[in-house]
């Protein structure tokens, strides 16, 4: 058991503070925020002390931060909260820039410290379940896929959708993280990149909050068209867009040498996975709803293009590991060298893009160990 001091009191703040009531090894004992009132309202609501970041940092009795800021702000406060001692297990990405993120690892290494990073969403019972497939070889040997996020933007449901548009933000930034650890924990670490990114307008409609109706700059390319070639000589296109209205695809598709699967919304911790053998034949569904992390247990769909009606979501369960294996002197699955190599995808995509060559990556990283049910039974409250 471990004490964790919350850093960023916004919108994801309530999904961190459920992992507290799944998993056995999270308690939270304070929250803060660069807005006090933020932090107060947390506290009021969820009975937590609130501090101010400099308090939270220099508390003797607080272990791990959990850093839920914005992205921009992510490597500035991992960098203090290592610092001052403390583990720390960030949101995604770890940081807006990949030597920012270099840095951070060296410093966790350097001071002994547990680094861990979101998302965790791969350790749910569809990404493992679709981990299981491809290690036990139904599909054969994956050689190509396909991945989509597209639509139309945070602007329709978020009041301040600017930074989702100004450097640091952008579809990749933002989503890519899902998708890159995912594509990294079925196939290993990637090799190169190819990118080509587009901004087609200038400025964007606020649909919601007191802005409605008005207009905002839109600084940064919206669209990205990948293609990732893997260590393992798979390559996988991907397209991430903030211009889409609707579509219809699958989140996921890999081929195989003896055939295909779909796999589930990499957002989120569910299934069904659905697999295919050879031409011609059924598509197989396979539920992940009797493994501990594909249950569902939410139901609030966003409107999106493809999302399910009700969801998985266990969003924590990377922290919950983090602290298990902190305790018993092993290495975490969402750790800093996966994260480090997801946002060095990120990154390459985007220089690529800028400058229409491929890049290659820096990093490599090892491909995530299996999580297993007896593990995950482990760390759930029963
Ligand atoms: N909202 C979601 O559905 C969602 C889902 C998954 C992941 N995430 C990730 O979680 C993180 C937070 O997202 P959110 O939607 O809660 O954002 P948010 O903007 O609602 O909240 C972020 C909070 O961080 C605070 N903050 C900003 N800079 C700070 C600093 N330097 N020091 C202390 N506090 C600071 C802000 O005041 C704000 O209250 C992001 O990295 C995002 O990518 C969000």
């Amino acid at each position: 058991m471990k004490n964790v001091g919350i850093i960023g009191c916004g919108n994801i703040l309530e999904t961190y503070l459920r992992a507290e009531k799944y998993f056995n090894n999270i308690t939270y004992v304070a929250c803060a925020d660069i807005n006090m009132d933020l932090s107060l309202k947390a506290s009021e609501k969820y009975n937590l002390k609130a501090l101010t970041v400099d308090e939270i940092l220099a508390d003797n009795n607080i272990d791990v931060i959990l850093n839920i800021t914005i992205p921009q702000a992510h490597y500035e406060v991992s960098k203090k909260s290592l610092e001052a001692g403390k583990h720390v297990y960030s949101e995604k990405p770890m940081s807006v820039k990949y030597e920012q993120a270099k840095e951070l690892l060296k410093i966790a290494k350097d001071k002994n410290l547990y680094f861990g990073n979101a998302p965790d969403t791969f350790l749910g019972g569809g990404g493992q379940l679709s981990r299981k497939f491809i290690d036990d070889g139904k599909c054969g040997q994956i050689l190509t896929g396909n991945f989509i996020f597209a639509f139309p933007g945070v602007q329709d449901f978020h009041p301040k959708p600017e930074s989702w548009y100004q450097e640091g933000g952008g579809p990749v930034i933002d989503m890519g993280p899902y998708f890159f650890t995912t594509l990294v924990n079925l196939l290993g670490p990637a090799k190169n990149v190819r990118g080509r990114g587009s901004k087609f307008v200038d400025k964007k409609e606020y649909k919601v909050g007191p802005n409605k109706g008005k207009f905002f700059d839109v600084e940064i390319p919206t669209s990205y068209m990948l293609n990732i070639e893997f260590e393992n000589k798979s390559i996988v296109q991907g397209f991430i867009s903030f211009d889409v209205q609707n579509h219809m695809r699958n989140h996921i598709e890999l081929y195989g040498s003896h055939g295909s699967i779909i796999v589930p919304d990499p957002n989120m911790f569910g299934g069904p996975v659905i697999t295919s053998q050879e031409l011609g034949s059924t598509w197989d569904h396979h539920s992940a709803e009797n493994k501990p992390l594909g249950k569902i247990n939410i139901k609030n769909h966003s409107g999106r293009s493809n999302e399910a009606n009700e969801q998985s979501n266990y969003r924590g369960v990377g922290l919950s590991e983090m602290i298990d294996s902190l305790e018993n002197n092993r290495e975490h699955i969402c750790n800093g060298d996966l994260a480090l190599h997801v946002l060095d995808i990120i990154e390459c995509s985007m220089i690529s893009s800028i400058y229409k060559v491929e890049v290659d990556l820096r990093s490599s990283c090892k491909r995530p160990r299996v999580f297993n049910d007896n593990e995950v039974k482990k760390l759930l409250k029963s």
